[in-house]
């Protein structure tokens, strides 16, 4: 009898050490995804202007940068994504989606789902496509545009240049 119940204690304490194992790998795997998703730019932040690198970024890559105090998101387009020219920032022959990372319903900060290429918005279901445009659920409006300046490779957020002007006359 007390074999068993050795046999039982240690086969609970075997269990418990699997699940915290387990546990810690998936842990180990969200961080890992969330780094993958929002990996940071190289970025030079001053007197409420974000100077962002874009140089080294791959097609497809989403980035997530500051500006002041809000999220940014990032989204360098690869050649199937659809074009928006109301919406693309376009440096050289690159487009990318660049986004105040708020949800316009009550402000969440949505996550980019790279095999669907939206962003989701998990308090109450919101779904915006890879030019943030509201596509289903209660957001209001496109997630926001922040001003900006092309600067080379740089998308300098804080400051309007012509390529803004010209998107929100367009708007
Ligand atoms: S805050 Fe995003 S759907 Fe409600």
């Amino acid at each position: 009898m007390s074999d068993c119940k050795c046999n039982r204690r240690a086969f609970i304490k075997g269990a418990g050490a699997a699940l915290g194992v387990t546990a810690a790998v998936g842990a180990g795997f969200a961080t890992y995804a969330m780094k993958k998703t929002w990996d940071p730019l190289p970025s030079v932040v001053a007197a409420g202007v974000t100077e962002v690198d874009v140089s080294g970024m791959k097609d497809g890559q989403l980035a997530q940068v500051e500006f002041r105090g809000k999220p940014v998101f990032v989204l360098k387009k690869t050649a199937d994504m659809q074009k928006n020219d109301k919406r693309d920032i376009v440096i050289g022959d690159a487009r990318f989606t660049v986004v105040i990372a708020i949800c316009t319903h009550l402000g969440c900060i949505p996550a980019y789902n790279d095999g669907e290429k939206k962003f989701l918005c998990a308090c109450h279901g919101g779904v915006f496509d890879e030019n943030g445009v509201n596509t289903f659920g209660p957001p209001p409006t496109p997630m926001q545009i922040p001003a900006f300046r092309i600067d080379g490779q740089k998308i300098v957020l804080g400051e309007e240049g012509p390529e803004y002007k010209k998107m929100t006359a367009l708007a």
